[in-house]
C-alpha cells in the first residue's frame, strides 16, 4: 500500500515562462531564500526546461514564491509524471489516495485543463486526453466556470519549434496551486506609464531585478542612477520604501523634452512620484534628488537593504560626472571660488562600477544585495571581467542578448562583511580589476565597424529602452 505524502515529501511542479530563461533560477532561488528555504530540485533537473520539479517545500512556500515571481507562470502540486501515458498512469495510481481524496470527494467541484508546451492541440484531442484520465477517482462534479479545484495535464513537446515530436517528451499531472505575476508585466508596461524616458527599464526586467535583490516589505531601496524611476516602481510594488539620485536635473524634476512620440515637452506632473501614484504606491516614495553617483553625499552608515540600478552605458545617455579638469577651481579649504559653475567630465564605465561596488560595500546592510546591469562586448567577455569586491559575493550573473556582439549581464551581489580600510586597497590590487578597464571601450566598440553588421538591431533595442 502506498504511504501517505507528508508535506516534506510533496513535490511541486513550476511551469516557467520561456523568455528570460537565464533569469529564472536566480529569481526562484531568491524568492525561496526570502522564506528561508533552499532550492531543492528533483532528479533529472534541467534548467532550460519550462517545467521544474521541486521538493522540500510546503504549499505556503510555493504560494509565496508565486505571489512574487514574474518568471513562473503557474505552480502545481505534482501528483504524477512520466514519459508516456502508461508511465503517467502508474505514477498517478501510486500517489497516496488519502492525499487525493480531499480534492475529489463527491461534494467537490473541479475542472481539468490540458496545457501543451511547444504544440497546439485541437479541442477534440484535449477532450480525449481528459477522458483518458478516467482511472482517477474523481467523485465530484465538473464545473468549468467556478471549480473549487483545478487540475492540469501538462505535456512537454521540447523546446525546438522546428522539430515537434508526435508524442510528448514528458507528461505531468497535478493540482493547480497558484499563478505567478506575469500579469504585472502588462499592467506595469512602460507604454502606459505616466513618466518615461529614453532609457526607462522594461517592466518585466525591473520586477526580475527586484526579486533577484530579495526586496521585501518595508525595506529601503536605493537607485543611484534612478532616471525615470522604473526600478523604484517595481520595488514599491512589493512594499519597499524607495529613493534615488540622478545627475540630470530635468529627469529628477520631470522637466524638459518629452520622450513620447507626439509630445514636445514634459507635462507639469511627469515625475517619479507621479509614476508611483499611478500604481497606488506613492506612500512608499521617500525622495529623489539631483546628485552625482561619483561623489560621496551620504553619511557613513549602512543605510539600504538593497541597491538596484541600471548605470549609464553611454549609448542613449552620457556617462558624465561633475568636476573640472582644471586644478584651480577649488580653494585650499575645499570650497569653490564664487564664480565656480560645476562642469562635467567623462565618467568611465570602469570607474562607474568601481564606485558602485565601493558605495554598496559601505551603504548596504549586511546581507543586502546589489543588483545592476553590466554591458558586455561578447567576443571579449569572460567571467573574470565582472567587477569584484571583498565585501560583496557574486550570487548570479545572467546574460541578456542585445545583439550578436553585445549583451548586458544582470549581476547580483550580496554584502558578506563590513568594509575595512584594507579592502579598498585589496580591491584595486585585485588582478580582476585591470580586466574590466576594458569596459571603457564598450561605447567605442558598440559604435565601431565591429558592431556594424547588427547596428540596426542594436539601435532599435536602445531606442526602445
Ligand atoms: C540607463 S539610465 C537609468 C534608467 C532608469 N533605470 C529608468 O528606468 O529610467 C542611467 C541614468 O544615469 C544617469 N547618470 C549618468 N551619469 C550619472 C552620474 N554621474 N551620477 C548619477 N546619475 C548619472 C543618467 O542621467 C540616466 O538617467
Amino acid at each position: 500500500m502506498a504511504t501517505p505524502c507528508s508535506s516534506s515529501r510533496l513535490r511541486y511542479l513550476i511551469h516557467l515562462a520561456h523568455d528570460n530563461v537565464d533569469f529564472r533560477l536566480p529569481e526562484i532561488k531568491a524568492l525561496l531564500a526570502l522564506r528561508g528555504k533552499p532550492f531543492h530540485p528533483c532528479e533529472n533537473f534541467n534548467e532550460q526546461s519550462p517545467f521544474w520539479c521541486l521538493e522540500g517545500l510546503s504549499e505556503e512556500d510555493v504560494r509565496s514564491v508565486m505571489a512574487r515571481s514574474v518568471c513562473a507562470k503557474s505552480a502545481f502540486e505534482l501528483w504524477g509524471h512520466g514519459q508516456t501515458d502508461g508511465n503517467l498512469r502508474s505514477s498517478l495510481l501510486n500517489y497516496p489516495p488519502q492525499s487525493m481524496s480531499p480534492f475529489m470527494h463527491k461534494d467537490s467541484t473541479y475542472r481539468i485543463n490540458v496545457y501543451t508546451f511547444n504544440k497546439t492541440l485541437q479541442f477534440q484531442d484535449r477532450i480525449k486526453k481528459i477522458d483518458a484520465l478516467d482511472y482517477l477517482p474523481f467523485e465530484g462534479t465538473v464545473s468549468l466556470k467556478t471549480p473549487q479545484h483545478i487540475f492540469c495535464l501538462l505535456e512537454d513537446y521540447g523546446t525546438d519549434p522546428n522539430n515537434i515530436p508526435e508524442d510528448p517528451n514528458y507528461i505531468y499531472f497535478g493540482r493547480w496551486i497558484a499563478d505567478g505575476q506575469r500579469e504585472l508585466i502588462r499592467t506595469h508596461s512602460v507604454k502606459n506609464r505616466h513618466f518615461i524616458g529614453n532609457t526607462s527599464m522594461d517592466a518585466g526586467l525591473s520586477l526580475i531585478m527586484t526579486n533577484h535583490a530579495k526586496v521585501k516589505e518595508n525595506d529601503l531601496i536605493f537607485d543611484p542612477f534612478v532616471g525615470t524611476g522604473s526600478l523604484l516602481v517595481a520595488c514599491s510594488h512589493f512594499g519597499a520604501y524607495v529613493c534615488g539620485t540622478d545627475i540630470d536635473y530635468n529627469t529628477i524634476h520631470g522637466k524638459g523634452r518629452s520622450s513620447r512620440k507626439n509630445q514636445k515637452w514634459r507635462g507639469p506632473d511627469e515625475n517619479i512620484r507621479a509614476n508611483l501614484r499611478q500604481y497606488g504606491t506613492e506612500k512608499m516614495f521617500v525622495d529623489v534628488m539631483v546628485s552625482d553617483a561619483s561623489k560621496p553625499v551620504w553619511r557613513n552608515a549602512a543605510l539600504f537593504d538593497a541597491i538596484i540600478t541600471d548605470p549609464p552605458y553611454g549609448i542613449r545617455e552620457s556617462t558624465r560626472k561633475t568636476g573640472s579638469y582644471k586644478e584651480n577651481t577649488k580653494l585650499p579649504d575645499c570650497t569653490y571660488v564664487e564664480s565656480h559653475v560645476p562642469v562635467s567630465q567623462a565618467y568611465h564605465l570602469s570607474d562607474i562600477f568601481t564606485d558602485l561596488l565601493n558605495f554598496s560595500a559601505h551603504h548596504l546592510v549586511l546581507g543586502g544585495r546589489l543588483v545592476y546591469w553590466l554591458p558586455i562586448y561578447r567576443p571579449e567577455y569572460c567571467d573574470e571581467m565582472v567587477p569584484v569586491h571583498p565585501c560583496l559575493q557574486i550570487i548570479s550573473n545572467c546574460e541578456q542578448m542585445l545583439s550578436s556582439q553585445t549583451s548586458r549581464r544582470l549581476i547580483t551581489m550580496e554584502k558578506v562583511k563590513e568594509p575595512e580600510e584594507s579592502d579598498i586597497i585589496a580591491h584595486l590590487s585585485d588582478p580582476h580589476f585591470s580586466a574590466y578597464q576594458g569596459h571603457n571601450a564598450f561605447r567605442e566598440k558598440y559604435f565601431s565597424g565591429l558592431n556594424k553588421r547588427c547596428g540596426k538591431e542594436d539601435t532599435k533595442y536602445f531606442n526602445k529602452n
